[in-house]
This record gives structure tokens, sequence and C-alpha cells, in this order.
């Protein structure tokens, strides 16, 4: 069975996770559950950076050792991601030994290539972007995402010889052009490796938390050098049989993190004579007021808090319809709740709950309810290239578009004067059509919202059909 391997960005537990986190989290779900559909066999994975000075941080402020402020905040993401539903099959965290054996592995390989010497290093440090920074990446003295000035750090420090892989890297990029997309990061990615790339420092000097650097006790690994490496730890390397499932399909992941996925992790595996990822994919940000929805900026919103005024298919349907997966917005309270009142309540509930009232109240019997008209085919078909291509927005619009084509069925057909009429028959045969429409709905959400295609399976497959007991989406005002 072909294996289809997908991964997110592990997260900073310097913080509990906000929607801007779990937005990835929720389009690689959907993508798991696509492909599983598909009768592929899935690895999902997600986790946790936990060796970040981030982390630290937030550990002393707390007053506690780090290694127990991460085991308590790695329960916090896992339990986040349990609670939305996110059918991850693996939960990586980066202090276990099996990462660590991963990351020693992978550099034993790239120092055996000869990619890695020791040098020094004078330059700016943003803890919070956990990266070095060049002078004309900062605005006003400041690192533009955090607003914070960067420390200026000189130590000794082990690097890596990227510059090297500049011509390899653009190889890569002409032979597939889809392997990094959208194309805004495509080409913000060629123009860095063309005019900018340079050798990077992975090393962090007398730093006491982190993974050990082969060899060389006094160095932590640089913390984006080990967790990018989580993507081959997932897959049980360097033990036999990680070839099962690297390279991997698809690394979701935000576009402030393009560099590091797009130049230096390619470079990495290319020095360790691995094979490079399918697809790259990196997704917008979602802001207020057009700033970053972050953690340090003091704007989070906690998923949870949505889940409970909604519930998970509601955020999900709003994370991915508002906004195309690759581009930014603005996330706003009233959007989100003209989208469900609009969408959600008035569209696909009050489709379901009038048709099925219709079945009810003029006791027709539907033969086959779940018969997937060509329609209705045809919609699961465009939906799934949608998903297949990360346009969860375009699948959403399809379902939608297909929605009030319904809703003009019955509108057209007005079954309440057919019944005036005593035509049955009418009435049978255009609730049968609706009926098979909403099945074909309930198949299509399947992966983009899988409460709401669970509901959808069980009213029409309920004996005899019926009204649904409470609406699907209760209007709020
Ligand atoms: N630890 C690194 C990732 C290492 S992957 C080998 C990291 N962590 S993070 O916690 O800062 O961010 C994790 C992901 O969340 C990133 O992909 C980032 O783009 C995403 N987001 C954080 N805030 C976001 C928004 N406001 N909107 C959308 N995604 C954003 O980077």
């Amino acid at each position: 069975m072909a294996k289809y391997y997908i991964t997110t960005p592990i997260d900073y537990v310097n913080a509990k996770p906000h929607i801007g986190h779990m937005y990835c989290d929720i389009a690689a779900d959907v993508l798991a559950r696509h492909y599983r559909q598909q009768g592929r066999d899935v690895l999902l994975s997600t986790g946790v950076d936990e060796n970040s000075q981030k982390n630290v941080e937030a550990a002393e402020k707390q007053g506690i050792p780090v290694q127990q402020y991460v085991d308590g905040m790695a329960e916090t993401w896992k339990k986040a991601f349990d609670d939305m539903d996110i059918t991850y099959d693996s939960f990586v965290r980066t202090t276990s030994k099996e990462h660590e054996k991963a990351v020693q592995a992978m550099i034993s390989a790239m120092q055996a290539k000869g990619d890695i010497y020791l040098g020094d290093y004078e330059g700016y440090y943003c803890v919070g972007c956990e990266e070095f920074k060049a002078e004309k990446d900062l605005i006003d003295g400041k690192c533009p995402i955090h607003k914070t000035e960067p420390k200026i750090i000189r130590e000794k420090n082990y690097f890596f010889k990227l510059s090297n892989y500049r011509d390899q890297l653009l190889q890569w990029y002409a032979d597939f052009p889809e392997a990094v997309q959208p194309a805004s990061a495509r080409n913000k990615m060629l123009s860095y490796i063309t005019d900018e790339i340079q050798d990077i420092s992975i090393s962090r000097q007398s730093q006491k938390w982190g993974i050990r650097f082969p060899n060389d006790e006094e160095h932590a690994v640089y913390v984006w050098f080990d967790a990018l490496i989580n993507y081959l730890t997932v897959t049980g390397y360097p033990n036999e049989g990680y070839e099962t499932w690297w390279p991997a399909d698809v690394h979701l992941i935000g576009k402030d993190i393009i560099k590091f996925h797009c130049a230096i992790w390619p470079a990495m595996l290319l020095s360790a004579g691995l094979k490079l990822p399918n697809t790259i994919f990196a997704h917008g940000f979602f802001t207020i007021n057009g700033d970053k929805i972050s953690k340090s900026l003091g704007n989070a919103i906690d998923p949870q808090e949505l889940v409970e005024q909604y519930s998970k298919d509601v955020l999900r349907y709003y994370l991915l319809r508002e906004i195309p997966f690759g581009s930014d917005g603005d996330f706003s309270f009233d959007r989100l709740k003209q989208r469900y009142n609009g969408e959600l309540a008035n569209g696909l509930g009050n489709l379901v709950s009038r048709t099925l009232a219709m079945v009810e109240k003029y006791e027709i019997s539907i033969n086959n309810p779940q018969e997937i008209s060509q329609q209705g085919q045809e919609l699961i078909q465009k939906t799934g290239q949608y998903i297949k291509h990360f346009s969860f927005d375009k699948a959403l619009t399809e379902v939608w578009n297909y929605i009030a084509v319904l809703d003009a069925t019955i509108d057209s057909a007005k079954p309440w004067e057919l019944a005036k009429a005593g035509k049955t028959k009418e009435i049978e045969k255009i609730l049968s059509e609706v009926v098979r429409g909403i099945s074909a709905i309930g198949q299509a959400l399947e992966s983009l919202l899988p409460d709401t295609a669970k509901t959808i399976q069980e009213l029409v497959t309920a004996q005899p059909l019926k009204k649904p007991s409470e609406p699907l989406f209760a209007r709020k005002d």
C-alpha cells in the first residue's frame, strides 16, 4: 500500500498553543484523514521542540527545573491536539533518547562528508526566533517579529558548509518545481539561495540545555538543527527500516520558517546522503490588526476557548475557509460568527433539518438515501482534488455551492405546495435527490469537518429518516 508521510512543525513549549499553531495541525489532519480514506498508509507526525532557550527562560520564570517544565508542557500540548481530535500517529519530543540518537547520527554523517568545521561566530542572536540574525534583518536594531533587541554573541561554534550546496539546491528547485509551494515561498527561497546563502553556525558553546555535540560536550547542538531532524526521528532513523517512511511526502510549515525547511534542511539531507522531501508547503499567518498572532506579542487566542464557545468543526471550518492556505489573513470574531450563522447554521444546518423535517412530515420513504448521484460523485472528487492541492478553502466553497444548488432545488419545487396537491411521487423524487445530495456532502466533508460528516451519516442512515433532534449548528445572536 502506498504510504503518505506528513509532518507539522514541532512547537516551542514556552506557552500554551494558540490558534496559529493549531491551524497547521488542523490542515495536516485534513490531509491525513483524506489519504487514509483513499486507502493510503498514513503517518502524521507532530510534537514539541524542547531544546530551546525559550523553554529554559519559561522554566526559570516558573522556578522549576527545565526537564520538569518541558515534561508538563509536552502533556499540555499533546492534550490540546487530542482535544482537537488531531489524528497524529506520532508525537515527537526532542528530549527523547531516540531523537538524540538521530541527531548525533546525522551530524556524524555530515562530519564524515567533511561538511562541519569549528569557527568563530560573532553576531546577533534572537532568542524569540532562535535564529542568528544579520544587521539587515533588523528594524531599528530590533527583531521585526519579536520587537526585541537581539543578543550579541561571540563564541566558538561548529559550522555547516551550507554554501557548498548552493548549486545542488538550485538544481533541486529546477528539477522539482512543485517541491516548494506556494510560489511566493519558492521565489523567496530561490533568491535567498542564489544571493545570500552562506555557512551557518550549528552549535552553541557553553549552552547547558540541549543535545550534546558529538565528541564535544562543551557545545549544544543549535536548536533548529536539532529540531529539523525530528522528521527523521519519527521514521526510526538511523535504524534499519526508516526508508519505509522517508522521504516525507509533505512538510507543512508556517511562512516564517521557510529558510530552515526549504534551504537548510534539504542541504543537511544532501550532506548526509539522504533523500529530499517531496513537497514543502508554507502557509500564511493569522494576524490581528496586521500583527502575527503570537504568544510574545500577547495577542494569542486559545483554540480551546473557541471550541467551548462553538465546536471543533466550527473552528476547523473558519480557519480553513476564511483564508486560502498559503495567504495571510486577519482573525476576526465577527467574521467567525457571521460565517457560523450564515454558512453553518443557515446554510448546511438548515438544509439538513428542513429536508429531513419534510421527509418526516410527508411520510416519504427514500430508497437508498446513501446512493450518490453523478453530481454528488463529482463533488466528492473535486473536493478531494482541492484537498490534495492544499486548497482547503476551495474544497469548502465547492461544498457550499452544492448546498446552494440543493436549496434552490427545494425552493423551486416547493414540496409544501406539491403536498397540498397530493403529488406524493413528485415530492418523493425531489426529496430523494436532496437527501442523496446531503449524503454526498457528508462524504465530501469527512476529512474537513469529521464530526459534522459523522452526524450527517447517522442522520441519512436512520430508519426511518427523521428531523435532527437538535440543530446541527444552533444560531447564535
Ligand atoms: N520550533 C519551531 C519549529 C521547528 S520545526 C522543525 C517553531 N516553533 S513555533 O512554536 O514558534 O511555531 C510553530 C509553527 O506555528 C510555525 O510553523 C509557525 O509559523 C506557526 N505559527 C505561529 N504563529 C502563527 C500564526 N499567527 N499564524 C499561523 N501560523 C503561525 O517555529
